[in-house]
């Protein structure tokens, strides 16, 4: 049986607002999911650079078109140029902000250099101004779509390697949420399902921001795949009882010797891999591959608010349904929204939203001010990757360059 891929969702893609005529890019905070499912409608550079900060959208690939569509959403809102020469400057200082705004995933940066170079060559090749940021935004919108016939690509490919009815395990969310559409890792778990060769996944709940907890197993359950959630604590445990018969996970950033940036777990479930000779397939697209890179020792690592460590957040809709705790909620929020700090630096917003209140609260579970080490990232080495699964085709690591 097929996955059910009718309610996947997409995590970017590109529209112009019937009402106010103003095009945007449009996402799904991830932040919020799986418990909302706000779409974001982010209208200038500012606006995508603060989502991929703030994770709303997040996952290589997705990256990659974000940061194309960032700069196409500068130049169709905000740009000031009259003249080719002031729009390509502007271009190339938009590309610079995007880039940085994340350091490991070496997509984003493939994407602004994308969109950078696309436009260059447009005026390059005479195209007047206004039909050049036309093209721009056509090229951004060809970038999503781009992504989901890679990603399929790289599913076809992955499936081959499996056996039927295997279990699988994997780390972080390398889905449809992770991409434009469809996914790296999971792009190849809804392909070889479709060929009965997936019986269970095994989603590791990817500590500190849950994105396997929380996204991997939403997009799961909307693709009808059979899975568990899993702590990363218990990754060796279910591999030590016969449990698991391929690791599959994305990538940031691969080297052009092989080593392999994804989420911090990665590495640990190589070596565990390694000791209960289980396959350790890393899945991604040619773009994750940063063949300016000799080994994993060149990849920065992203190191996040140690408060991602120290406690933990909670987001949600407060329905009251008495009269008394609506009256509370509405003096609470007279001005609209209200800020609360309490006791042990537990924190929480609350705002009117809808017919009730919603809530992003942030509650401390260490003590104050201890020291944290939390990066986000680390680097698998080649000799512990089994395979690298590309649109491309399949590769042994160590002869990717
Ligand atoms: O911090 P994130 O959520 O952006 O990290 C994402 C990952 O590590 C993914 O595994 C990787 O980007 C590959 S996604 C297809």
């Amino acid at each position: 049986m097929a996955a059910d891929l009718t309610n996947l969702p997409h995590s970017i893609w590109w529209d112009k607002d019937s009402d106010d005529g103003i095009s945007g890019v449009y996402l799904i905070d991830q932040t919020r999911l799986p418990l909302q499912g706000d779409v974001l409608r982010c209208c200038t550079l500012e606006g995508v650079e603060i989502a991929i900060k703030s994770l709303a959208l997040r996952g290589a690939p997705a990256l990659g078109v974000g940061a194309a569509m960032a700069i196409a959403v500068f130049s169709e809102n905000e740009s000031l140029a009259n003249t080719a020469d002031e729009w390509l400057q502007e271009i190339d200082a938009a590309a610079t902000r995007i880039s940085a705004a994340r350091p490991t995933a070496v997509n984003l940066s493939w994407g602004a250099e994308k969109a950078r170079d696309f436009a260059h060559r447009q005026i390059s090749a005479g195209v007047g101004l206004s039909k050049a940021k036309q093209a721009l935004v056509d090229f951004a919108k060809q970038m999503a779509a781009d992504d989901e016939k890679t990603n399929r690509a790289i599913g076809v490919n992955g499936a081959a390697l499996l056996m039927p009815g295997s279990n699988v395990l994997t780390i972080c969310n390398a889905g449809s949420l992770a991409t434009a559409y469809f996914g790296t890792a999971l792009g190849v778990v809804y392909e070889a399902y479709g060929q009965g060769k997936i019986d269970h996944v095994w989603a590791l709940e990817t500590r500190p921001v849950n994105q396997g907890a929380r996204l991997t197993t939403w997009e799961l359950k909307c693709a009808g795949i059979p899975s568990a959630l899993i702590a990363d604590s218990m990754a060796a445990s279910v591999m030590a009882q016969g449990w698991v018969d391929a690791i599959l996970v994305g990538a940031d950033r691969i080297c052009s010797n092989g080593d392999t940036a994804n989420k911090i777990g990665t590495l640990a479930l190589a070596v565990l891999a390694n000791h209960y000779a289980i396959p350790f397939y890393v899945c991604a697209p040619d773009s994750s591959i940063d063949r300016s890179l000799i080994d994993g020792s060149q990849i920065p690592i992203e190191q996040r608010d140690p408060r991602e460590l120290t406690g933990f957040t909670a987001t949600g809709v407060i329905l009251p349904d008495d009269e008394a705790t609506s009256t509370a909620f509405d003096t609470l929020t007279a001005q609209g929204s209200k800020a609360l700090k309490f006791k042990a630096g537990h924190e929480m917003l609350i705002e009117r939203k809808g017919g009730g209140y919603s809530f992003d609260a942030w509650f401390a579970t260490t003590p104050p001010n201890i020291e944290v080490y939390n990066p986000a990232f680390d680097v698998t080495p080649t000799k512990l990757i089994t395979s690298i699964i590309t649109e491309n085709g399949i590769f042994n690591p160590s002869k990717l360059g």
